[in-house]
């Protein structure tokens, strides 16, 4: 592969206070600005953006959110729109992630704040995965739906600025990632639905990332045997020596 590897991290709910998040945020700085083939990104809470942004300040290092509103704006207590978080630099939005869907959030929603992602000019980080992996595969028709389903009104205009997190649920806050066999099947079907949804050559590039208990013991091997583009992290990104390791054990793989 030639193209820059993404690693996301997704802090959550966490971490509890924001001298903690000016932490994280300053310590990923310092190993961002130095790496070579690979992208960090971090998705603080929305209320930890400002203070993140403040310090997203390196080469590499970009600022992220964990969702937002497919409403432009108006009277929506509690919503956060497209323009509110590019006007604070944001530029990767997760749209999807499965504690949200767990809270009814519907592959419908999720393609319309894709949509109102992309079309901000930012880029939409879509969550999909399956609950259960049975060993027959019929997981395989849930996600391919899902994928197909949150991808909805997306044209191929916009692939350059799509990547798929695939996170099976159960492999999600677990005691082990998922097998770099399995995730190197699945990635691969993740990007052959993306190819049929935006033509071979759009989706082909759309990154495909693997997320679900990486950290800085399995993220390489994850990358290079599973052969994803890169990582959705949870647990691993708000433990900033984990997270900063990561980094660097992805980014010293050949590019
Ligand atoms: P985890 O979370 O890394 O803590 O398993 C991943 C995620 O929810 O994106």
């Amino acid at each position: 592969m030639n193209h820059s590897r993404l690693i996301i991290g997704n802090w959550k709910m966490n971490p509890a206070s924001a001298e903690e998040a000016k932490k994280i945020a300053t310590k990923v700085r310092t190993v961002a600005a130095r790496l070579k083939h690979t992208e960090a990104v971090v998705c603080p809470p929305f209320v930890y953006i400002p203070l993140a942004a403040a310090r997203i300040t390196a080469a590499h290092y970009y600022l992220g959110a964990q969702s937002v509103s497919a409403i432009e704006g108006g009277s929506h207590t509690g919503l956060v729109s497209t323009s509110i978080l590019k006007s604070l630099g944001v530029t990767y939005v997760i749209c999807g992630h499965s504690e949200e869907r767990a809270r009814g959030v519907s592959d419908a929603e999720v393609a319309a704040r894709a949509l109102a992602v992309v079309t901000a000019g930012m880029n939409a980080v879509v969550c999909v995965g399956e609950a259960v992996h049975d060993a027959e595969g019929a997981y395989l028709d849930g996600l391919k739906k899902q994928i197909t389903e949150s991808c909805t009104g997306l044209s191929a205009a916009y692939a350059s600025r799509i990547s798929i997190a695939y996170e099976p649920i159960w492999a999600i806050g677990a005691a082990a990632a998922m097998s770099t066999d399995q995730i190197y099947e699945t990635s691969l079907f993740v990007k052959k639905i993306c190819a049929d949804l935006f033509g071979q050559e759009a989706g082909m590039r759309i990154p495909v990332l693997y997320g679900g208990s990486a950290n800085a013991s399995n993220a390489a091997e994850i990358v290079s045997i599973g052969k994803v583009d890169g990582l959705l992290v949870g647990r691993e990104s708000v433990n900033a020596t984990g997270f900063v390791e990561m980094l660097k054990s992805v980014d010293a793989l050949e590019s």
